[in-house]
């Protein structure tokens, strides 16, 4: 009998992952299973929030109550010219969420990645004084937030500023600026709008030099009085990497620093590693024995796949107290970014959802285990 139900069960759940009915009595979403828990987020891309990308549209839909903007907020899309500003794409990003009732994210302000090109520099090609640096990053900070005050639940103020050694990483921010550039942006962004939520982002938060030199930059901001609500651990994670006591370590230490932990851009690979960082600027020609599973996965390697994510899941809720947001870097496998990183034209199965907008197995057992237990 209780098979009989669990099928059922995992049918119902099934079908409506691909977005093809709605929420039934005897259905659960993702977001309702963990509700009490975290909110359960996803980046999403421009074609998705213009209703280029309907199944994706209505997974998002039922099944997440948060969004992050993937590309459309990023310096060089937003702020591509010194006295121009786009604001289209992110505006129906904004919208999207809105009328979603969705906690809205903005991604990101300061991050020395997809920066347009003119930012740092003067007429001559040199970088600008720290002086007419920091104006510009005043203005860029206080026109993006302000214009959208009220209605984002909280930004990435800060992307990516540390090094895997602990040390700041060499960007203009941190060139013309030094250590400043971040209490700065967290003051920009909190005087354009006092009510968000404001946070810390960066990748590899299981390296312990990593983490204590974020331990102690969130120190030093509540020190001076400065907002900072939560750090992100972007979480582009393999089978086999990062290990997950240093991970756990972080989630603890972030927590005990007195902010939110957030799990930013979940993703997790199934192919054989290139490198182990996540610095978006490696790239590596293709090699094909890097890419075995170009038509489908391997039932083993799926297998090992939702096995180590249950247990990820597992560890989130563990401390579900001290996160308050577990969000993918994507919705299906088909739009991952990690089919291209660090090698372009891989096939790969990172995300919650697979190429036909099926939920992943080990999702929908931990969805069917609810069921049953009602
Ligand atoms: C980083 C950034 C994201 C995104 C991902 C991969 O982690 O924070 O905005 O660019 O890389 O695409």
């Amino acid at each position: 009998m209780k098979t009989m139900f669990w099928g059922l069960a995992l049918l119902a759940i099934t079908a409506s992952a691909c977005g093809s009915s709605e929420k039934t009595a005897d259905t659960v979403t993702v977001k309702d299973h963990f509700k009490n828990d975290f909110l359960i987020g996803a980046a999403i891309p421009v074609n998705h929030v213009n209703g280029l990308d309907q199944k994706a549209d209505s997974v998002v839909s039922l099944h997440f109550n948060s969004v992050v903007a993937e590309n459309c907020m990023k310096c060089e899309k937003i702020h591509p010219e010194a006295d121009r500003y786009f604001w289209d794409d992110a505006d129906a990003f904004v919208k999207y969420g809105e009328e979603r009732d969705m906690a809205v994210i903005g991604h990101c302000l300061v991050w020395h990645s997809q920066l347009a090109p003119w930012f740092p520099y003067d007429e001559n090609g040199k970088y600008v004084s720290a002086e007419v640096f920091k104006e510009r990053l005043r203005d860029h900070i206080h026109t993006i937030v302000g214009r959208y005050k009220g209605r984002i639940h909280g930004w990435d103020v800060v992307n990516e500023a540390i090094e895997d050694d602990g040390s700041y990483r060499h960007t203009p921010f941190y060139d013309i600026l030094g250590e400043e550039f971040i209490p700065l942006a967290f003051q920009y962004a909190h005087e354009a709008d006092p009510d968000a939520e404001l946070y810390l982002n960066d990748f590899s938060m299981a390296i312990p030099a990593k983490r204590e030199a974020y331990v102690r930059i969130i120190g030093e901001l509540k020190n001076r009085g400065l907002r900072i609500d939560g750090m992100g651990m972007q979480s582009h994670i393999g089978i086999d990497y990062p290990d997950m006591e240093e991970y756990e370590k972080t989630i603890v230490a972030l927590g005990n620093a007195g902010v939110s932990v957030m799990v930013t851009e979940l993703d997790m690979t199934a192919l054989p590693a290139v490198n182990f960082g996540a610095n978006v600027d490696d790239n590596v020609n293709f090699n094909e024995n890097k890419n075995p599973y170009p038509d489908s996965l391997p039932d083993e390697v799926s297998k090992e796949w939702n096995d180590r994510m249950a247990s990820v899941f597992r560890l989130y809720k563990k401390h579900s107290d001290l996160i308050s947001r577990v969000t993918f870097w994507g919705t299906h496998d088909g739009m991952s970014w990690r089919n291209d990183w660090p090698m372009h034209g891989r096939t790969d199965y990172p995300l919650l959802f697979d190429r036909n907008y099926e939920m992943k197995p080990f999702m929908v057992k931990e969805l069917a285990e609810e069921e049953a237990e009602k």
